[in-house]
């Protein structure tokens, strides 16, 4: 936290809890809320909630949204992003059964640095090798530089927006949010 505090230009922690109970102010509150959570992300990580995704989830959404044809997903603590293009990637595969249907995916944390890198989609061959199956990566990214870009289309299914799941459950309900379709 000493660090963070002379970022701050604070000469130390103790200086750091006293600007935080005397200021309030939001903008250092939230850079310490960010220091103290965690990123760590990956893609396609712990594969059962995709096998779900795959064997469960999506046949009954199909089943039950027939009426409407619109799937809303919310990647409520998106981190730096990898989870929402799994999922994205994942759609897109399925694109066969999805044809016609409406996708709306939106993105939110809270942590601000976090989320613009999530929304440029750029990643490092480390990071890709997370999980990232190789054809995946042929197939949806581009290098740019030493790094890896999800395609256009692939950022289009995606929104973002900045958002504490401790003070605001709603951003899935707010008018306004017009997904795209599989391409
Ligand atoms: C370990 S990452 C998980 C990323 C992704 N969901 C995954 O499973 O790969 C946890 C994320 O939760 C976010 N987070 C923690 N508390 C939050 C809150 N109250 N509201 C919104 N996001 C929060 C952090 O900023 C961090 O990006």
């Amino acid at each position: 936290m000493a660090p963070l505090a002379r970022k701050q230009g604070l000469a130390d922690l103790d200086e750091l809890i006293k600007a935080i109970r005397t200021r309030k102010e939001e903008k250092l509150l939230n850079f310490v809320t960010e220091a103290m959570t965690t990123n760590e992300s990956l893609f396609f990580r712990d594969m059962a909630p995709f096998d779900q995704l795959r064997k469960t989830i999506l046949p009954r959404i199909l089943a039950a949204r027939s009426g409407t044809r619109r799937i809303r997903i919310w990647s409520a603590a998106c981190s730096t992003g990898q989870e929402l293009y799994s999922i994205a990637m994942y759609l897109k595969e399925e694109a066969a059964s999805l044809a016609g249907w409406r996708i709306d995916i939106l993105a939110t944390d809270l942590a601000t640095e976090a989320l613009e890198k999530a929304k440029a989609g750029l990643y490092s061959q480390f990071e890709v090798q997370r999980g990232l199956p190789i054809q995946q990566l042929m197939k949806n990214f581009t290098k740019v530089g030493d790094m890896w870009q999800a395609s256009p289309a692939l950022r289009a299914m995606v929104q973002f927006q900045t958002n504490n799941l401790l003070t605001d459950l709603g951003p899935l309900n707010r008018a306004g949010f017009v997904g795209g379709s599989i391409s």
